[in-house]
Parts: structure tokens; sequence; C-alpha cells
């Protein structure tokens, strides 16, 4: 049975139990940062199960894409080793809130997997697990279904911790959770099948686990904290590859009908023959996902999702690097999955943007090449120069961290050029950088993550309103809900209603005040996520308690500036798009007090003539006083306003469109003020091409402009203090003195060239002749290693037969270079020649038989050393019989 046909078998069988088909969702989260993709089918109903929101329909069934590359659910190792476990897959499931629980739910199930009508798989293939807890769902396995008892198995919890199972399902670490019950597919042929299975582990490694039943009942609002959901409901889960592969009798999902075909392109694209599956399957893997989740304006980048695309791209490519890929290639890749991957119930649009995705996949794969030239590079002469049989694990991790070289890569040459790797170390120095970069990620995260503390909603009534009556309805301190605030202490304050801005739509949060007669709270940033609202900051005086009326006061000061750059960001957004055309694409943006920052997609650069007329563009709307409006409609009917807005943003059907008349329509829930005239100036302070076809403007305005010019003349009379120059064109006088740096510059060389000759005929007339073989070795102190390098070149052009070591002493290190010439380096090369010097004194080096350089051990008597050198050699070429 093909892939396609048991996706709409699945959706069938469920719309005749009345369930509604809904689409994929987003593999991006809407409104839900707790997530960093969508990691299960479950994601589009959070609110539902949670009880915030109420649908007229109970019982939902999807296909949907999911992602589980980071966070709670990370598969990101296994894929491509293990056969069941992808970075993107579809996730078949059915969904009921109050309409059915766990007897309706498993009953389905089976009737799916069983039934004739429907998958036919044999009873006796299949095995299932339920929470020890949920005797429930036990009895109904054995009554209803009337399932072998020797077929159910019974899962503990991990380590005695309470809810920590395999069979207690979790979103993330906060969130709709819940006792589950897996069912497996036994893949043992069937003269094995009789061997019982006793435990889990024995079930994990004869079986697959096809479809995992979960039945929602809590919501975790902070680790080992659940309350009950207000009604239980249920969220199941079938891998649409595994039961693929099951139906289609192969071993792993990476056989069935569209990988096959999948892989199969990617081999008749790159030209490959190669027959490392694992390499093959990953990349298979990785080219998908990184499709999808450019498709959903997701770029390659260093932080949270941009990082794990471009950790996919990067793997992808050390893959295709082992199997003999070291151009780009993966980028052509990309069109299969848009032709194929044409899944019609799937909320985002793959197939849109082929040239777009091609380009930005290009991009990256021309800069990861880029890096490991320079890492290669680094890592062949940490081999040659320490002619080294073990590389330090230290070593390893440094090329990858410093210069991106990817560890697989290296290990990889290592183990080609038979050099070893204590792998132990290795991976404790990984594990131990892992740690501080969580470390550092928690810290960074510490306020957004405070915010699954709150379980009390705020309205946002700050538009227009800066100081706001208000009462405290939660309080939290030291990750806990408490019922006061001392002095001196950090906390949380959640109000009923609140003036402050929560950080959204790239606007920095706001600061101020909440205060009454017993208590001043100072406010340093506000987050938010949907509707909690997180005030954080400090009670600097007095005493504050849940339930007290309090004002709340924003600092206004801010406010207003932070309100100037984000209607600028709206005025330059639009004037992007009047200028260059619809080809201008949002890719995020930052807005503060002090300045905000605007990155766009356009393939082409802006000049700074563009530049200039942009700021005019802008600073014309400025001056008009245009009005601002902020109108609420609905989604569909900003669509036929044109109204800009991110398509990479999931939006309600109610929605806030900025209007600065018909210049700037945009969906925003940021703040603004009333009319352009406010924002005082404008003006474009940095303009940066930051990769994959996106540039970034930064951009001030108000008084701070005004700042920014002052800053700029006081500089340019400093220039001309220091230039003495009273004249008004300063340009004209750098540029004289640019043209006669150039001309010192070239004098210098000129001379250098003369010394270099000069010193050269000196060592030259100084040689020992032995064998019509010239031997020249020198002390020579205080010259770059380029000079010295240069000093041997030019004996080399002018004398045929010679051996040349250059010492020299620049600081406290003694370097040392040795080139030999061509016609003699078969009997003595620069290689023998070092192992001569460092028969004398200990050293380290390296490069190749014409010319090598090193370190020597530092001495006082250099010179002593240098005639032993010399009798050494001397000594090698009499006992050699060296000739010219
Ligand atoms: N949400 C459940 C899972 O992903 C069904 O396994």
């Amino acid at each position: 049975m093909k892939t396609d046909k048991i996706r709409s078998l699945f959706l069938q069988f469920f719309k005749e139990k009345n369930h509604t088909i809904v689409k994929s969702s987003s593999l991006i989260p809407a409104n839900d940062n707790t997530l960093l993709f969508t990691n299960a089918g479950m994601n589009q109903f959070k609110e539902i199960y949670l009880g915030y929101k109420r649908n007229q329909t109970s019982s939902y069934t999807s296909s949907q894409y999911c992602i589980r590359t980071g966070g709670k659910h990370n598969d990101f190792n296994k894929v491509g080793y293990e056969p069941y476990h992808h970075t993107l897959f579809e996730m078949l499931g059915n969904f009921s809130f109050g309409e059915y629980f766990k007897e309706t739910s498993i009953i389905y199930a089976w009737e799916f997997l069983t039934h004739k009508k429907w998958l036919k798989i044999s009873r006796k293939k299949i095995w299932i697990t339920y929470y020890y807890k949920d005797i429930e769902t036990k009895n109904i396995w054995l009554n209803k279904i009337k399932i072998q008892p020797n077929h159910l198995i019974t899962i503990y919890d991990k380590n005695n911790i309470k809810y920590h199972s395999n069979n207690f399902w979790k979103m993330g670490d906060s969130g709709p959770c819940g006792p589950c019950t897996e069912i497996f597919y036994d893949t043992r042929k069937n003269n094995k099948e009789k061997k019982k299975i006793k435990n889990y582990n024995e079930l994990k490694k004869y079986c697959v686990e096809i479809w995992n039943l979960v039945f929602m009942q809590f919501n975790q609002i902070r680790s080992k904290k659940l309350i009950k959901l207000p009604i239980p409901s249920v969220d199941t889960g079938m891998g649409l590859e595994r039961i693929s592969a099951v139906l289609q009798k192969v071993s792993s999902s990476y056989e069935t009908d569209n990988f096959i075909k999948l892989i199969q392109s990617i081999k008749k694209t790159i030209k490959i023959k190669s027959n490392n599956y694992i390499s093959l399957r990953i990349i298979a893997d990785h080219i998908r996902t990184a499709t999808c989740l450019i498709s959903e304006n997701i770029i390659p980048g260093n932080e949270g999702r941009n990082y794990v695309l471009r950790r996919i791209i990067r793997r992808a490519l050390s893959h295709g690097y082992f199997i003999g890929l070291h151009k780009p290639f993966f980028y052509k890749l990309s069109e299969f999955i848009i032709k194929n991957m044409t899944q019609i119930n799937v909320d985002f649009n793959i197939s849109s943007n082929i040239n777009v995705i091609k380009k930005i996949l290009l991009s990256e794969e021309k800069q990861f090449y880029q890096v490991l030239k320079i890492g290669m590079y680094k890592l062949k002469k940490e081999i040659i120069v320490n002619q080294t049989k073990k590389l330090c694990e230290k070593k390893i991790f440094h090329l990858y961290e410093t210069f991106g070289l990817p560890i697989e890569i290296t290990k990889d040459i290592c183990k080609k050029k038979k050099i070893s790797i204590n792998f132990q170390k290795l991976n404790q120095i990984i594990k131990l950088n892992k740690q501080k970069q969580k470390k550092k990620h928690t810290q960074k995260n510490q306020h957004s993550s405070c915010l699954i503390h709150i379980t009390k909603k705020s309205i946002f009534d700050g538009y227009h309103e800066y100081i706001k009556k208000s009462k405290i309805t939660q309080i939290i301190y030291k990750n806990k809900s408490v019922s006061y605030l001392s002095e001196k202490c950090v906390g949380i304050l959640v109000l009923n209603i609140t003036p402050f801005y929560g950080e959204s739509s790239g606007q920095i949060g706001d600061s101020g005040k909440i205060i009454n007669k017993k208590g001043t709270f100072i406010v340093n940033n506000t987050q938010k996520n949907g509707n909690f609202t997180a005030h954080l900051g400090y009670l600097k005086k007095g005493i504050l308690c849940v339930g007290e009326n309090i004002v709340a006061k924003i600092d206004s000061k801010k406010r207003k500036r932070i309100q100037s750059n984000h209607s600028a960001s709206h005025l330059l957004h639009a004037a992007l798009i009047k200028k260059f055309g619809l080809n201008i694409v949002q890719k995020g943006s930052y807005i503060n007090n002090k300045y905000f920052r605007f990155d766009f997609m356009y393939n082409d650069n802006l000049t700074e003539k563009d530049i200039q007329k942009l700021e005019i563009i802008i600073n014309k709307k400025i001056q008009k006083n245009i009005k601002i409006h902020a109108i609420i409609t609905s989604f569909s009917r900003a669509q036929k306003y044109n109204a800009i807005y991110l398509s990479s943003k999931k939006y309600k059907n109610t929605v806030r469109m900025i209007c600065i008349n018909n210049f700037s329509i945009e969906l925003c829930n940021g703040t603004h003020h009333e009319s352009t005239g406010k924002i005082g100036c404008f003006k474009i302070i940095k303009y940066k091409n930051i990769g994959n076809s996106i540039k970034r403007i930064t951009a001030i305005t108000g008084i701070p402009v005004i700042h920014y010019i002052q800053k700029k003349i006081n500089k340019e009379k400093k220039i001309q203090n220091l230039l003495k120059n009273n004249s008004n064109d300063i340009y004209k006088s750098i540029k004289k003195l640019v043209n006669k740096i150039s001309y010192i510059k070239k004098e210098k060389k000129d001379l250098t060239n003369q010394n270099i000759s000069q010193i050269s005929k000196n060592l030259i007339s100084k040689a020992y002749n032995i064998n019509d073989i010239l031997i020249i070795i020198s002390y020579i102190s205080h010259l770059k290693y380029t000079m010295l390098k240069n000093i041997s070149d030019t004996i080399k052009q002018k004398k045929e037969s010679v051996i040349i070591i250059l010492i020299n002493k620049n600081t406290s290190i003694i370097r040392f270079l040795i080139s030999v010439t061509n016609n003699i380096i078969q009997h003595i090369n620069a290689i023998d020649v070092m192992n001569i010097i460092f028969s004398i004194l200990s050293g380290k080096g390296g490069g190749n038989k014409n010319i090598v350089k090193g370190k020597l051990e530092n001495t006082n008597i250099i010179s002593e050393k240098i005639k032993k050198m010399k009798k050494k050699i001397i000594k090698y070429i009499h006992e050699n019989n060296i000739y010219k």
C-alpha cells in the first residue's frame, strides 16, 4: 500500500467517524514560544486542550508535518543511523475534546489497524504498552479488545520519578500531557515470532512503535507541578513513514515508496553510485526538512530555529563530503522535494519560492565550503607540523568551534590517515561545551521561561494610556507563585490590566513602575506569551501583595522613543516596497528606544544613492505629519487592502492594521504614534548584507539623529585639526595623504628589495661549497618570516644547487627556514636537513621536501650550535656521496 494511500485512508476513516479534517499546521507553532518547531499533531489544538478556547466541533483528524530536532523531542542524532527516525515526518492523528475518551479511541485505533476494510494487520503482530497507573486503559485492552494478556506490557516511571515515563507523553517542558498507550508492530519473521516479549527493551528490539494514543488529562505548569485539564481529551499520533514501512514490508522507513524515489533522484542528480546508505539517508532526510523550513521563511543562522536549519544543512553537506561531493550539490535536490511533497493538506506553501530556496541553500553551501577550506587547511597543517599519529582532542574541538570544521569530517580524515583520537575525551569536551551553551541559553531565556509559571491572564490597555489603575493578580518569586513580595526581592508581577507592552512584533518590552502606598516595584522589562504578561523587576521599597490595587506607570519617554522607531520602521518597509517592488520580503525586525533594525530579503544590493533616496522619501512622509490609524479588522479584509504581513507568522481571524495613508498598511500589534510628525526625523546609520540575500538596515529617529550628525561633524573637525588643514575639502586632503602613503610604501618596498638582494649576495659569497652544492647557513636577527622566504627565493633564483638554512631570532623564539633546490632533493631534502638540525637542537617544524619552517629550542649559544649543524650537514653529504 502506497504512502499517499495510507494517508488518505486514515483521514477517510476518521471522517467516517465524524471527525473534521484539518490541514497540517505550519512547522512554526503559532503564538507559542515554548516550542521551537511543531513537534506533534496536537500543537495546533493546544489552546483547546488547555481550555482557553472552545470550538463547535470537538473531534478532528490531520496528517501533520512535525520536526523533532530540539527541545523535549529530539531525534537529530538518530536520523540516518536508525531505521525509523526522521528530522521531519508526517504524523497521522485524531483528536477529541470531550467527545470521546479512552475506550472509543482504543476501539477506533484497533478497527483501523486490523479491520479488513482498512489496514488488515494481523492481531498477532500487535503489542501494546500502557502506563502502570492507567488501569482503565489496561482493562479496555483486555476486556473490550480482548488482546492476549501476554501482548500487554506495563511501563513504569523511569528512576521512580513521577510521570517521567515512556508512557506519559508531554508536549514540552510545559503544556498538556497525560498517560499514553502505545501500539507496536512485531517486525520479526513468522518462525522466530514464538519468543515471548517480556519487557520494554525486548519490545524495542523486535518491534516498531506505530501509534501512540495519549489521554490528555493534565497541564504541566512547571517541573513536577501538574494541574488537571478542564476536559479530558484525546491526542493520537501515528508516524506515516513508519506505518508505510510496516505495510510495505520493508525494514526501514527509508525503504518505503516515497523515500526510495527520493534517494534514487538524489543519486541521479548528484551522479553518484555510492552505497554509503547512511550518508544518502541523511541527505534525503535533511533535504526534506531544509526545503520545508526555508519555505516557512526560516533562513540558516546562528541562533534558535535558524541555527537548527544551519546544523541540518551542514550535517547533510558533511555526509555529501564523505561520499565524495566536494562542490555545492544540496541546493539541486530541493527541486525534487518541491515537486513531490505535494500533500494538499498543508498550511504552508512549499512550491511557491523554488528559486529563493535554491539560492539560500546554494549560498549556505558556498559558505560551508569556504569554512571547510580554511578548517581543512588548519587540520592538515596541524597534522604535518606535528608529524603526529595522534591528534589532541582539544585541537579537534578548537577546529570545530573556531573554524567551523565539522567534527565528523575531522574524524573521517583522521581515520583515513590512521591518526588516533581518544573519543572518550573528545565526547567529554563536547559534553562540557554543550552544558556551557545550555547554561548560557538558560540564562538568556530565564525571563521567557518564567512565563510558564503565570496562570493569570492580563489585558493590555496601553496603546494610548501610559498610566493605569490595576490590581496584582499573581506574584512569582523564585519560580513559585507567592502571596507577597518583600523589599529588595527580584520577582514577577502579573496585573489584571496593564499599560506595559510585552516584548513582541520585534518591539522590546516596556519598563516603568508599579506602585501603591505600601510599595514601589521597578519594572525592568515586560515579556508576554499569548495573554500572559510578566512584569519583571524588583521591589525597590515596601511590600506588595496579591489582590492589592496599584498604579502601573510605564516609562513614557522611553515608550515614545520606541514608538518613533516602530512607526519609522513601517515607513521604511513601505518605502522599500515602493522603490524596489514586492521582491522585498521582511525577514525580521528589532525595535528599541535607541534604534531599530529591519532585515529583508532582496536579490540586489542597495547603492549609497538608494539609501539616500529612502531617507528622503521617509523624511518627507514625516514632514507631512500623516495621521497613523490603528484599525481592527478581519484577516481576509486586511488582505483585500493589500496590507503587508509576515508570511512566516500565523495571524488570528481578527487583526490590527496600522495605516499611514495608503502609503503603508501593515498588520502589527506594536505601539505607534498618532501621526508621523512625532517621529521628528529619520536617518539610516548602517546598511549591511547579512548573508543569503538578506540585508539589514539600522536606523535612528528624532533627537538621536541630531546627536549622530553632531558627532560626525565633531569627528570631521578633529580630522581637520589632525591634518592641520583649514580648507573645507577634507576629502581632498585625505586623498593626498593616501597617495603619499602608497608612494612611501612603494619606496620602502624598493629599498627592501635592494636590501634582500644585498643580503642574498652576501650570503652566497660566504657559502660553503661541497661537491658543487652550496651550503648557506646563517643567523639573521630581526627579520620577518616573509623576508627570510624572500631571501631564500632570491638565492635559489641565482644558484642551482643550494641548501639554505636561515635561523632567526625575533623575540625570545628561535625560528628557522630551510630551503633546498629541486635538483638535489632526491638526495637530501629540506626534511632531512631539518632532522639533522633537530639532532643538535630540539624543535618542531613542518613543510615539504623543498621548504620547511619551524621553531627551535631557545639557547644562548646559537652560533656554536650553527657551526655544529654545518659540520653535520657536510658530513651527511660526504657519507652519502651526494654530488650536484
Ligand atoms: N502527541 C503524541 C505523540 O507525538 C501522540 O506521540
